[in-house]
Order: C-alpha cells, then sequence, then structure tokens
C-alpha cells in the first residue's frame, strides 16, 4: 500500500519550506482570539493534497525539474481557500467533527467560525495581490466562485431530495475536482510550462479530484471509518452519493419509495440510517461506486502520458494509487 510520506519525498524539502512560508504569512499574536483560532485551523490542516499535487504538478512539467516561490505561493493561496471552505463547510453542515478534533464551528461557535474562513480568504487574496503574480492569482480565484457554486446545488438538491447522477457528477465537480482541477494547471503555470502541459495537468487535477470526492462519499458509508469525521453525515444531511445513487438506479420502484420515504428521516432517526445502509450494503452501491473511481484514475494516470518520466511523475501516479486506497 502506499503511502503519504512516499508520495511527498521528492518534494520533502519544500514541503517542509511551504509549511513555515504558511506560518508567516498567516500567523497572529497568540492569546488573541484571531491568533488562538488561525493556530488552531494551521496546526490542524491535515493532509496536504492539494499543495502537493501543485508541487508535483510544477516538477512534472518544468523544463529544468525545478521550481521555486511561484509555486509555493499557489500552493499557498489553493490551500488556504481549501481551509476555509471547509471551516464554512462544517458550519454550512452543523458538523461538529473534523479531522477527530472539534470543528472550529463547535469550538468558537459558527457566527466566528464564518468570520475566520471570511478572513483567511480576504488575508489569502491580499498576499496574492501584493505578490504581483496576477496570473497565478487569476487562474486560482475562479475556483472560488465555482466551489460556491457546487455547495448551493448540492443544498438545493438536497433540499428537493432530488440527485440524480448527472447533479452528482455536476456538484462534485464544481466543490471539490474545479480546485483539484486548478492545483494540477496553476502548478504547470507556475513554472512556464507549455499550454498542452497546463491542459493535461488540468485534466489530471479534475479527474483525481472526482475520484477523491467519490471516496470521500464512499468513507461515508464505512462504519468507524478513520477519516475523523461522523460517518452517515451525508445521509442526516439529505445528501445523496454516489453509492445511493447505483442502488437507487436498480432496485425495484417499492424499494425506492422506501429508501425515499426514509431519507429525509435519517437526520432524527438512526433506524431510518441503518435502513438506507443496509438497502446500500445489499445491493453492493459502494463496490459499484468504486468502479467509477477507477474509471476517473485511469483517465487521470493517462493525462500523465505528456510528461517525461520523473520522480514527480511517479508520485502523481502513486497518488492516484493512494486516493482509491485511502481509509482517512
Ligand atoms: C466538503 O464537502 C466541502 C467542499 C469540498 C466545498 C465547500 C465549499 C463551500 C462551503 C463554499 C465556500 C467557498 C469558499 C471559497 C470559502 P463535504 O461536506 O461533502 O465533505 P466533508 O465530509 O469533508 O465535510
Ligand atoms: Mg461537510
Amino acid at each position: 500500500m502506499v503511502t503519504l510520506d512516499q508520495i511527498r519525498r521528492p518534494i520533502d524539502e519544500y514541503i517542509l519550506e511551504f509549511d513555515a512560508f504558511v506560518r508567516k504569512n498567516f500567523s497572529e499574536t497568540e492569546g488573541t482570539l484571531i491568533g488562538d483560532m488561525l493556530e488552531y485551523v494551521l496546526s490542524s490542516r491535515g493532509k496536504g493534497l492539494r499543495p502537493i499535487v501543485v508541487m508535483l504538478a510544477a516538477g512534472a512539467t518544468s523544463a529544468t525539474g525545478n521550481f521555486g516561490k511561484r509555486t509555493m505561493l499557489a500552493a499557498m493561496l489553493v490551500e488556504m481557500i481549501h481551509v476555509a471552505s471547509l471551516i464554512h463547510d462544517d458550519v454550512i453542515d452543523e458538523s461538529n467533527l473534523r479531522r477527530g478534533q472539534a470543528s472550529v464551528n463547535a469550538r468558537w461557535q459558527s457566527r466566528n467560525a464564518v468570520i475566520i474562513g471570511d478572513y483567511i480568504l480576504a488575508r489569502n487574496m491580499n498576499i496574492g495581490l501584493q505578490s504581483g503574480q496576477y496570473d497565478l492569482l487569476t487562474h486560482i480565484i475562479g475556483a472560488m466562485s465555482t466551489l460556491c457554486e457546487g455547495e448551493l446545488i448540492q443544498s438545493d438538491h438536497a433540499s428537493k431530495l432530488d440527485t440524480s447522477r448527472e447533479h452528482y457528477l455536476d456538484i462534485i465537480y464544481k466543490k471539490t475536482a474545479s480546485l483539484f482541477s486548478v492545483c494540477g494547471s496553476v502548478g504547470a503555470i507556475s513554472v512556464g510550462a507549455t499550454p498542452e502541459r497546463v491542459a493535461a495537468m488540468r485534466t489530471f487535477g479534475k479527474m483525481l479530484g472526482m475520484a477523491f470526492q467519490i471516496v470521500d462519499d464512499i468513507l461515508d458509508f464505512v462504519p468507524n471509518n478513520n477519516t475523523g469525521k461522523p460517518a452517515a453525515n451525508d445521509l442526516r444531511e439529505r445528501k445523496i452519493t454516489l453509492p445511493l445513487i447505483e442502488v437507487l438506479e436498480r432496485v425495484s420502484v417499492e424499494e425506492k419509495e422506501a429508501i425515499m420515504h426514509h431519507l429525509p428521516l435519517c437526520a432524527e432517526s438512526e433506524e431510518s440510517v441503518a435502513y438506507i445502509q443496509g438497502k446500500v450494503e445489499e445491493h453492493n452501491g459502494v463496490e459499484l461506486a468504486r468502479q467509477t473511481v477507477q474509471a476517473y484514475l485511469q483517465r487521470a494516470m493517462s493525462a500523465l502520458s505528456v510528461c517525461e518520466e520523473s520522480d514527480y511523475r511517479n508520485s502523481l501516479l502513486a497518488l492516484c494509487e493512494y486516493v482509491v486506497e485511502r481509509d482517512r
């Protein structure tokens, strides 16, 4: 099984530099509300997959095999948009747990969580503008409205309980894969790669991001998973995700009606959660969704064929393996 340490190996020293760069740009006085919230957020940042993709894409597409400050900046701008979006996401989802610890809203209340998310976005934008690297900034900032669109479409379909496969794929592209796609393309742009390579990295990121979000949604159906997030949260939020869509597309009209009867009850009833989980298990919803994951990863790997063999490219390939194997 491939580990994140193996994937990170070609960029180990850059990651240390990256962490220091983020802290330098996003720390505030200890003991103040803002300083404490930022410290909490930075020290529980998670796997850092997005900056890893930015740096590996830069390394894999650069003519010299090297990358520098522009890539670091791009990685930070992307990562902090992601960090802010998850703070807001936990407020929206009323989720109290993130990566095994209290979410920002659980610890400091939703109103403060909303503001610190906004603060991070504002500061991020300021850093981007002050850097004068407008090509990177313009490329990255476009993804922010796409993320918001994804959340709103998701919310709309959740309230109507009518998420189809097409809706689902559109939502996960917008809320997750669009930012991964930007990670790939901006990594390549940061080192002045050819348009062909920028496009290939955009495709790589998009396909990886689609697979990543489907696995996230699969893990929601796995009891006692290691994600550090409550399981079955999607059902409680009326989110219809791929494992359930696979089942809904196959079952009889009566079974579908029964599932749709239980879905809105999941927020209050463990029995309804168990009923739907049982149906997903009975009809192999998770295995079927995994086939779609594999198809996206195949497309991600094919996109890498425009780059010559390198440690960076090998790590991008290994990342595909990691995404499908991950349990957290
Ligand atoms: C996680 O989904 C959420 C996202 C990937 C996107 C969140 C985006 C917003 C809240 C819009 C605001 C945008 C910006 C730029 C601040 P999930 O709830 O399925 O995943 P989870 O299980 O990790 O919570
Ligand atoms: Mg959420």
